[in-house]
């Protein structure tokens, strides 16, 4: 690690020489790189190759200087040796903003990486459209959504907010698969602190309102946050190591040697009290090759974990109820999260492991209000639609809908399994059996012990996995710590897997 930061160092200075340092300084006091030291730090040492640094804006009105490149770096290079393009907004120029040219230049980039099938890197850090230019910005940034669309799925965009981005301009890193903000120097926000204090009388900061940890915990737009840039570069680094090229190719393998796969430690994860809460992290970890989760929105819907990961040194999605926060209940958000990402490992050929924890949907009239109809079925049609392998393991509770949601083998699922703690069945015993036998549990001279003695029947009848076993709705009741071992064979087995959706133009997802 020293190593590391001692040659990032080498190259910052290498890239701040004869760089203008005054003009400089002032991005560096507020703890921000400059648009060509990311650009230098994020990819591998010596591969950038710029394209467009004389390009000069057209505006002649209010006697605007002309500075070569027009305030945005953009070009190609690599990271871990595989081609990416990349862009960097340069703040010290005209706040970064977005003039006709800006937007011409990222749009030639935008071209060149659907043309060759590689990922797009855009560094954000821009005053949004160029004050002086008008609708020609206006138009230079809805250029640059087009593209966004039609190169969703083709190509993985990731969109790093490394500055201010505000008004329309927040568009195009929301239409870009992963966004990932850096705490207190960024910030997103549609409308900023002085628009609202006028139209809502709210009073409220522009970190409040849209930094990097609101989008992280309360709105879930930002997908990561990092303390720095540095951190973010290497954040970015790493996120691109999962993901392939192009929507042609599979993600990239590393090479695996196939051992002792057994994890005794898995046996003890699941508590013997069932209403007793455990990390399903410890589960991922337990499965998956030594340190390789990378979990994506980790402090935004905490009831359900979803992130990259390799297991047999092949990288997999994962989505996982979380006991520990509200049980691992199925909730707007949490439906909304897993059902993106799903998506993405959809479009991107990233093979899909479903860990089951789930008593159901939350009720209550605030998830009904607010659309869990719609949300929950955006998790349900992800997951059908989907046709990258999907491995299912049910660990404990899959309860009613939420069974069916979450990789049930009835919309596709390849393999399920389920450890010998599973319960599968429509509700909990002791709901169920408070409606199923309620009239005798009236009618009992201890209502509440029949009410235990109906549950424990219930439970008998219902708490295992072996009647959705029994119908082949669950491949195998596996212990667990043959897991991992089952799992890389799984996957292995389903490497070829060839599914067609029938022919449409496309489907209608509940948005
Ligand atoms: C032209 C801009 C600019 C802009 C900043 N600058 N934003 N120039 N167009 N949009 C220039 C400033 O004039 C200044 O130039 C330099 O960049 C640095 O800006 P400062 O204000 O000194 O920096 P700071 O104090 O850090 O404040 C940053 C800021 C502020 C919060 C971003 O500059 C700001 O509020 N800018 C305007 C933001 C905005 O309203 N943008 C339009 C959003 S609507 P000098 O020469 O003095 O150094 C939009 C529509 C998109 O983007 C539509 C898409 C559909």
């Amino acid at each position: 690690m020293q190593d590391k930061l001692k040659d990032l160092q080498s190259r910052i200075d290498q890239a701040l020489e004869g760089g203008g340092k005054a003009r400089i300084d002032k991005h560096h006091k507020q703890g921000k790189l400059t648009a060509r030291e990311r650009i230098t730090l994020f990819l591998d040492r010596g591969t950038f190759e710029e394209i467009g640094m004389l390009v000069l804006h057209r505006t002649t009105d209010f006697e605007m200087e002309t500075i070569p490149g027009d305030g945005v770096v953009t070009g190609y290079g690599t990271v871990n040796g595989r081609l990416v393009y990349v862009f960097a907004q340069d703040f010290t120029v005209f706040g970064g903003s977005l003039s006709e040219t800006h937007a011409e230049k990222i749009c030639k980039i935008m071209d060149l990486a659907m043309q060759n099938g590689a990922p797009v890197i855009g560094l954000n850090d821009s005053g949004g459209a160029r004050i002086q230019e008008g609708v020609r910005s206006l138009g230079g940034y809805a250029d640059i959504f087009y593209r966004n669309v039609r190169a969703s799925g083709v190509i993985p965009q990731i969109s790093a907010i490394m500055g201010p981005c505000a008004g329309g301009a927040v568009y195009s890193p929301a239409i870009t698969d992963f966004i990932m903000m850096v705490e207190q120097t960024s910030y997103m926000f549609v409308t900023g602190p002085s628009v609202v204090k006028t139209v809502t009388n709210e009073t409220v900061t522009a970190e409040e309102l849209g930094g990097a940890s609101t989008h992280a915990v309360k709105s879930g737009v930002t997908h990561l946050t990092a303390a720095n840039d540095l951190d973010c570069i290497l954040k970015l680094r790493q996120l691109l190591s999962y993901l392939p090229q192009n929507n042609e190719e599979k993600p990239p393998a590393l090479p695996f040697e196939y051992s002792e796969e057994w994890r005794q430690e898995l046996n003890d994860i699941v508590p013997e009290n069932r209403q007793h809460p455990y990390d399903m992290r410890d589960v991922v970890h337990g499965i998956v090759d030594t340190d390789t989760f990378f979990e994506i929105q980790p402090d935004f819907a905490e009831n359900i974990i979803i992130g990259f990961a390799r297991i047999g040194g092949k990288v997999i999605g994962i989505v996982g109820n979380q006991p520990m926060v509200l049980a691992g209940v199925l909730d707007v958000n949490s439906s909304r999260k897993s059902a993106r990402f799903v998506r993405f490992c959809d479009c991107f050929n990233i093979p899909l492991l479903v860990l089951v924890d789930v008593p159901g949907f939350l009720p209550g009239t605030d998830q009904e209000w607010n659309g869990i109809i719609t949300n929950g079925a955006k998790l349900l049609y992800a997951f059908s639609e989907a046709t990258v392998p999907r491995i299912t393991l049910i660990t404990r509770k899959a309860y009613g809908g939420a069974y069916d949601v979450m990789n049930s083998k009835h919309i596709g699922a390849d393999l399920n399994y389920a450890w010998p703690t599973a319960e599968i069945a429509v509700m909990g015993a002791r709901g169920a059996s408070e409606i199923i036998f309620r009239k005798e549990i009236k009618e009992a001279d201890d209502p509440e012990a029949k009410l235990t003695e109906k549950e424990q029947e219930y439970s008998e009848k219902f708490a295992h996995p072996y009647r959705a076993a029994a119908r082949g709705f669950i491949d195998e009741v596996i212990q667990p710590s043959e897991t991992r071992r089952k799992l890389i064979a799984g996957f292995n087995m389903l490497e070829n897997k060839v599914d067609t959706l029938p022919r449409k133009k496309h489907g209608n997802v509940p948005l």
